[in-house]
C-alpha cells in the first residue's frame, strides 16, 4: 500500500483498483468518463451501452472492495447512468443519499433541460460509517444583503453561520471561466470535493479516486490534511495534476478546524466545529440581526491577508487556495 499512498498513478482504474488491499480504503470517489463523447486526450468516450454498464460494474466493484466498513463509496455521472450504478452498487453495498448537485448541464434535445448531477452515496456498513454534519452559509441577496429564505417569527433560532447541508447541494458552481479551468473537458471545483471529504472522513484518512483527471480530489484532500490515492490513465493529466499538488499544503484550517474556503468565505464547515469556529467570528448580541448581516471574522483582514490564489506552472491563476492555517487568533 505504501508505495500508492499520496501518489496520483498513470494506468488503467481496474488494473491499478486490484493492487489495492480489500477494506484499506477510507473514501472512495469516482467521476468516471460519461460515455457522452467528451473530447479527453487519450479515451475514447463512446461505448455500446452495455460495454460501458459492464465496464462500470467492474470498477464500482473494485471501489466497494477496498473501502473499508466504516468507509464510504462516492461517484459522480449524469442521473441516467447513476440509475446503472444504483442497481450495481444495492449489490455490494448500503444506499445512503443521492446528492443532487444543482448545476445546468447542456441541452439533450426533446427533454427537460437537465439541471442537475448526481452523487451517489453509499456506505459499505451502515453500523460502521463515519458521517459529519456540515453547514453552509445562508443565502442572500446579492442586493440588500437579507436572507433569501423568510424564518418568520423563527430568526431568533438561526444558525449565525447557515443551515444543515440537505442532499441538494445549489451553492457550488461549475468552474465557468477558462482561466480558473485546465486542459481538460469535466474538471470538478475543488470545494465540492472538500465537502464530501469534510462529511465523510477524519483527518489522515485515505481517499482514492480512480479516475483523477486534473487532480481535483487530490488537491482537496491534501488541503483538508487527507491522504489521496490517484489513478488516471492520461499521462499528460498525470503530470498535470503532479505538477499543481507541488504547490498544495495542508492549510485549510482555522486554528485546529478543518474548512472548506472558496473566495473569501468558508463554504463547509462541520457542524462540530462551530463552537470552536465561532470564536474567530464576531457574533450579534440578538440572532435577528443575521436576517440581513452576514457574520463576519474579527480579525477580517488577518485572516484574508493569508488567503492567496494559486498560480500554477503557466502563471494562470487556477482556482483559489484556502486560506493558510490561523493558529493564534482565537
Ligand atoms: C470525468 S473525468 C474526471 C475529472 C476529474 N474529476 C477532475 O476534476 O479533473 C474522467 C477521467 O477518467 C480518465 N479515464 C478514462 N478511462 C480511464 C481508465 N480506464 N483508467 C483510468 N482513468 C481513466 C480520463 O482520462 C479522464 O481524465
Amino acid at each position: 500500500m505504501k508505495e500508492f499512498i499520496n501518489k496520483i498513478i498513470a494506468g488503467d482504474s481496474i488494473e491499478l483498483l486490484n493492487k489495492i488491499p480489500a477494506n484499506s480504503i477510507d473514501v472512495t470517489f469516482a467521476d468516471p468518463p460519461f460515455n457522452l463523447k467528451k473530447k479527453y486526450s487519450s479515451y475514447y468516450d463512446k461505448l455500446e451501452m452495455q460495454e460501458y454498464v459492464d465496464w462500470c460494474e467492474e470498477w464500482i466493484s473494485e471501489m466497494v472492495r477496498v473501502t473499508k466498513p466504516s468507509g464510504s463509496i462516492f461517484i459522480h455521472n449524469i442521473p441516467k447512468w447513476l440509475t446503472y450504478y444504483s442497481s450495481i452498487l444495492n449489490k455490494y453495498s448500503t444506499f445512503r443519499h443521492w446528492i443532487s448537485w444543482d448545476a445546468p448541464t447542456a441541452p439533450m434535445g426533446k427533454s427537460l433541460q437537465p439541471s442537475h448531477y448526481g452523487i451517489l452515496y453509499y456506505v459499505k456498513d451502515i453500523n460502521q460509517t463515519k458521517f459529519y454534519e456540515l453547514r453552509y452559509p445562508h443565502k442572500r441577496s446579492r442586493k440588500s444583503g437579507y436572507l433569501l429564505k423568510d424564518y418568520g417569527g423563527k430568526k431568533q433560532l438561526l444558525h449565525p453561520f447557515g443551515p444543515l447541508v440537505s442532499d441538494v447541494w445549489a451553492d457550488i458552481h461549475r468552474i465557468k471561466h477558462n482561466k480558473y479551468r485546465d486542459e481538460h473537458p469535466c474538471q470538478l471545483p475543488i470545494h465540492l470535493l472538500e465537502r464530501l471529504i469534510l462529511m465523510s472522513t477524519d483527518e489522515s484518512d485515505i481517499i482514492l479516486d480512480p479516475f483523477m483527471g486534473t487532480g481535483t480530489t487530490a488537491i482537496a484532500a491534501k488541503r483538508l490534511g487527507r491522504n489521496y490515492i490517484g489513478f488516471e490513465i492520461d499521462p499528460n493529466y498525470v503530470s498535470n495534476a503532479k505538477n499543481k499538488l507541488l504547490y498544495e499544503k495542508p492549510i485549510s484550517k482555522i486554528g485546529e478546524y478543518w474548512v472548506s474556503f472558496f473566495l473569501n468565505n468558508i463554504v463547509s464547515l462541520r457542524n462540530i466545529d462551530w463552537d470552536g469556529l465561532s470564536k474567530f467570528y464576531s457574533l450579534p448580541n440578538d440572532n435577528r440581526d443575521i436576517d440581513h448581516t452576514q457574520i463576519e471574522f474579527i480579525d477580517k483582514k488577518k485572516i484574508l491577508k493569508h488567503f492567496e490564489f494559486v498560480l500554477n506552472g503557466n502563471g494562470k491563476s487556477k482556482q483559489n487556495s484556502p486560506l493558510l492555517e490561523i493558529c493564534d487568533s482565537a
